[in-house]
């Protein structure tokens, strides 16, 4: 393993320009073609470009070209084309508008289609009309992520490529989706948190691996030995490459901040998910972001995107701009003043091979034609983008797949898996006196500005869901209902409609009030300056809680943790649900849970944090230790120490699961040899130093690991999931290091009285590392301590490390 990334030029930092908010009128979308999005250039439903009958409509002979001959190799074919096409073809090419080479037979291709939690309805390479007319929504990231399930999350990949390729061949979708969204969640402010698995590197990493393999994977050629060539479902791309969580926070904005990032945050937190994307993911693309990254645009960073991602990880696929990027680069933060000509160049030589955008087609030519960049620098780009599409089928289509149509969409095996989704990753936050499941009432009073939520259900990069159920049409369904809004939308800017929802509160059995966010609230280019519920809702629930009659349940739509202490701390609100962005099934979800139909298993897959905690540090303070000389505190459950409204990991149940380890290993001996170093760390003054205090994980072979069984019995009384998630912590008295981290976690279903075996098996390196100020890994000796679970049910033991000579 090599040492992650390589050094940062901090001498070439420029300072981010004076933070002028910009306005985001000039970020529009082209307009969407009413036409077939990815249609071939000839009339006729073509799904592939290599048909004969195609090229004679054309008045050309397949023949004639030997990029269709599919007996050969990929990188002959994709020679072949590539030398066919002139260096101002080529410039229109490497565009997410591609507009293909006519004279070859080379039709024109729209790369920009995303699918986050199902297809999505952005980017012009997708559309929905009256033949497709919507395409399963699941629930947003974060709560499927709160369901820590890796199973789940390949199975939602699978289902979301399945729709995706049926779209694909009606003609209503792309091959090559930009999604997932792996950006460690590193502020609860940031507008994107509802995209992202959360707030733990390891978390984020496993999602987006299961997540890729789900979009990308078919069925039998996993182990293709030849990985240029193992065919893809649909390609998906790794994004946003990286140190980027911040939108519009005041009058700092994505395009003009400057990510301040050490070497140890960049290996240890930011890159990591994006590591695992490509290596263990097999990603064919990787996105890179608008922000700087210590003064310089990642997207003309040639150290990152040849250096790091190409050559280090070794991404078989292509690497593609967000979009407008070079825009940025040129016109907004005007990096080293560079002409339209210099941008172009400078991110083609840094291995930018596809730019979302206009500036490759409008300059690219120009600069090599000026010597800025070789064409063999175009030339390779253009066959890492071929090659993906031949992988994906577009030359020669994927028999298998061929049958895809309206009927793999919105069935209804799809839409319950929106629905078991979403009841996966619900978490229970509070529960007394067992409120919950609730027995079944006369009349129940729904009210909050969520109570009727649909749109807010699938939050944002949704397409247009099959058909919304809301938690009003879920809990109609299954008694007498009285609906009221309490407020008039999210952003509940009075009391007016407060009293209404009370007096039904006030004459029903049992409320339950449906709060929280929207993305009038958090979303793309909308961070938050607070975590508290918006306008009047808090009032509102305390006035309704206050009048209500039976036990009071608040569940909490939302995406970036709220600040409901008041909630947690009110007696009378008897139990408290997070459900995320549900997706299209929310309403059923809910209900299910509320009502016992299933037993909530879900964890917050990020630190719900005390209002408090954002006037403490600025949004721009990239460093997730804290900074004892401003007084920032520590980011993320592995460096904050403080008090939150609810820890990262949390969750409830309503059943009762206890803990027994059995035959974990204690220790782990290393030989080394004379060229195995030992490394020194630093200690605090009082504390043991080991004689070996650690050896660069670089120079060991690292085939150590460890392993132990969690047998988890269920000691309550309903069938339940519970998520075993296990945490290392280092030897004590090492400066500077995470309180904890997650190292590994599993989900397991077991049946009330039932006992399940959970087996972990951990490479020490991996989980043990720590990443020093430089960026270098070290396994450092001593005695780490492995925990499993949280709290009272968890389990821990100390594994022993020694170095010997
Ligand atoms: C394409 O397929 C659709 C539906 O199968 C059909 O109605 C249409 O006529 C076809 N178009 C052409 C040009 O073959
Ligand atoms: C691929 O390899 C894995 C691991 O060796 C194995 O479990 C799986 O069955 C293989 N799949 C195929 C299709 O051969
Ligand atoms: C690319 O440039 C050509 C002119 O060379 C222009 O006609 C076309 O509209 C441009 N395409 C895009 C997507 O900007
Ligand atoms: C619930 O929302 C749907 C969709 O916005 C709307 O059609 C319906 O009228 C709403 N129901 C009530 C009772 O307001
Ligand atoms: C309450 O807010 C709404 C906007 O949400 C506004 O239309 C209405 O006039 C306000 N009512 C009062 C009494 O201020
Ligand atoms: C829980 O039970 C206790 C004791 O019966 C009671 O005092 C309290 O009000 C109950 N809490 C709720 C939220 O129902
Ligand atoms: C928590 O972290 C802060 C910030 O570094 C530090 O000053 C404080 O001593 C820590 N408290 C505990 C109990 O470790
Ligand atoms: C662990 O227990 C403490 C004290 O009861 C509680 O505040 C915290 O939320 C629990 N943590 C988790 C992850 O459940
Ligand atoms: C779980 O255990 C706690 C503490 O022993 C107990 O108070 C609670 O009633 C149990 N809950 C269930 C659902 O069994
Ligand atoms: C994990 O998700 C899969 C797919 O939905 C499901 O079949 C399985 O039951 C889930 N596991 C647990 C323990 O909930």
């Amino acid at each position: 393993m090599a040492k992650s990334f390589t050094r940062l030029f901090f001498s070439l930092s420029i300072l981010a320009i004076a933070f002028l908010a910009v306005s985001t009128a000039r970020y529009t979308p082209r307009p969407k073609s009413r036409f077939q999005s990815q249609a071939f250039d000839v009339p006729g439903n073509y799904t592939y470009v290599c048909d004969a009958s195609r090229f004679a409509a054309l008045g050309l002979d397949m023949k004639d070209f030997v990029y269709c001959d599919s007996s050969l190799p990929y990188d002959v074919r994709v020679k072949d084309l590539v030398d066919r096409i002139t260096l101002e073809e080529k410039a229109r090419n490497v565009i997410d508008e591609a507009s293909g080479v006519p004279r070859i037979g080379l039709p024109p291709y729209k790369w920009w289609s995303e699918a986050l939690h199902g297809v999505a309805n952005a980017g012009p390479g997708t559309f929905f009309d009256e033949v497709v007319p919507g395409a399963t929504s699941f629930p947003n990231v974060i709560l499927s992520a709160a369901s820590f399930n890796q199973s789940l999350w390949k199975t939602l990949g699978q289902v979301v490529s399945t729709e995706a390729r049926a779209m694909y061949n009606l003609g209503h979708a792309g091959l090559t989706f930009w999604s997932p969204n792996i950006n460690v969640a590193r502020d609860p402010r940031w507008g994107r948190v509802l995209e992202t698995p959360g707030e733990d590197p390891l978390t984020v990493g496993v999602y987006g691996v299961n997540y890729v393999r789900g979009l990308q994977d078919i069925e039998g050629t996993e182990n293709t030995t030849d990985l240029n060539s193992r065919p893809l479902k649909i390609a998906s791309s790794c994004k946003h490459f990286a140190a980027y969580d911040l939108d519009q926070w005041f009058n700092v904005d994505r395009r003009h901040f400057d990510a301040k990032v050490s070497e140890q945050d960049m290996t240890e937190t930011f890159l990591r998910p994006f590591e695992m994307c490509v290596k263990e993911g097999d990603t064919s693309s990787v996105m890179c972001s608008f922000n700087n990254i210590n003064g310089i645009p990642p997207c003309a960073d040639p150290r990152f995107l040849k250096g790091v991602i190409r050559e280090q990880w070794n991404l078989h696929g292509y690497i593609v701009s967000d979009c407008w990027a070079i825009d940025t680069i040129v016109t907004d933060q005007k990096f080293l003043d560079v002409t339209s000509e210099e941008g172009a160049a400078l991110s083609m030589k840094a291995g930018l091979d596809l730019e979302c955008g206009h500036y490759y087609n409008d300059s690219l030519a120009t600069a090599v034609r000026e010597g800025r960049v070789s064409e063999h620098d175009v030339d390779k780009s253009l066959s890492y983008l071929y090659v993906v599409l031949m992988r994906v089928g577009f030359f020669d289509g994927i028999p298998s797949l061929a049958s895809l149509g309206k009927k793999d969409i919105c069935n209804d095996e799809h839409i319950e898996l929106a629905r078991e989704a979403a009841r996966q990753g619900i978490v229970l936050l509070k529960n007394d006196n067992a409120t919950l499941p609730l027995k079944p009432v006369k009349k129940l009073a729904l009210v909050g500005p969520h109570a009727n939520a649909t749109v807010a259900m699938i939050g944002n990069y949704a397409g247009i869901p099959c058909h919304y159920v809301s938690p009003l049409d879920a809990f109609s369904e299954l008694g007498d209902v009285a609906y009221e809004v309490g407020c008039a939308d999210v952003k509940c800017h009075n009391d007016t409609h407060v009293y209404k929802a009370a007096e039904a509160a006030k004459n029903a059995d049992a409320t339950i009030i449906l709060v929280g966010t929207d993305l009038s609230i958090e979303a793309e280019e909308r961070d938050r300056e607070d975590l508290l519920l918006p306008g009047y809702q808090t009032e509102m629930v305390n006035q309704i809680t206050d009048l209500s009659t039976g036990p009071v349940i608040l569940v909490v739509m939302c995406g970036g943790p709220i600040d409901i202490s008041f909630a947690k701390n009110n007696p009378k609100i008897a139990a408290i649900l997070w459900a995320g962005f549900p997706g299209e099934q929310g309403g059923n979800a809910i209900a299910d849970i509320v009502f016992g139909k299933y037993n909530p298993g879900g964890r917050l897959p990020i630190t719900w944090h005390e209002n408090g905690y954002v006037g403490m540090l600025p949004m721009t303070s990239m460093a997730l230790r804290p900074i004892d000389g401003l007084g920032y505190p520590g980011r993320t459950y592995k460096f904050f120490n403080g008090s939150t409204v609810y820890p990262f990991g949390y969750g409830l149940s309503y059943t009762n699961f206890s803990y027994s380890l059995t035959a974990p290993t204690r220790s782990i001996h290393i030989s080394l040899t004379r060229l195995q170093q030992c490394r020194s760390m630093v200690y605090s003054s009082d504390s043991f130093q080991p004689e070996c205090p650690a050896v660069l994980v670089d120079d060991l072979s690292c085939d150590e690991s460890f392993e132990f069984e969690v047998a988890v019995k269920n000691v309550g009384s309903m069938d339940g999931s519970e998520v075993v998630m296990v945490y290392s912590s280092p030897p004590s008295g090492i400066v500077g290091t995470h309180i904890k981290q997650v190292i590994g976690f599993e989900r397991v279903f077991v049946k009330v009285g039932d006992t399940e075996k959970v087996k972990f098996s951990i490479n020490a390196c991996k989980s043990l590392g720590l990443v020093d100020g430089s960026g270098y890994i070290l396994l450092p000796s001593g005695s780490h301590t492995i925990m499993a679970g949280d709290n009272s049910t968890s389990v821990s033991f100390p594994i022993q490390v020694n170095y010997h000579n």
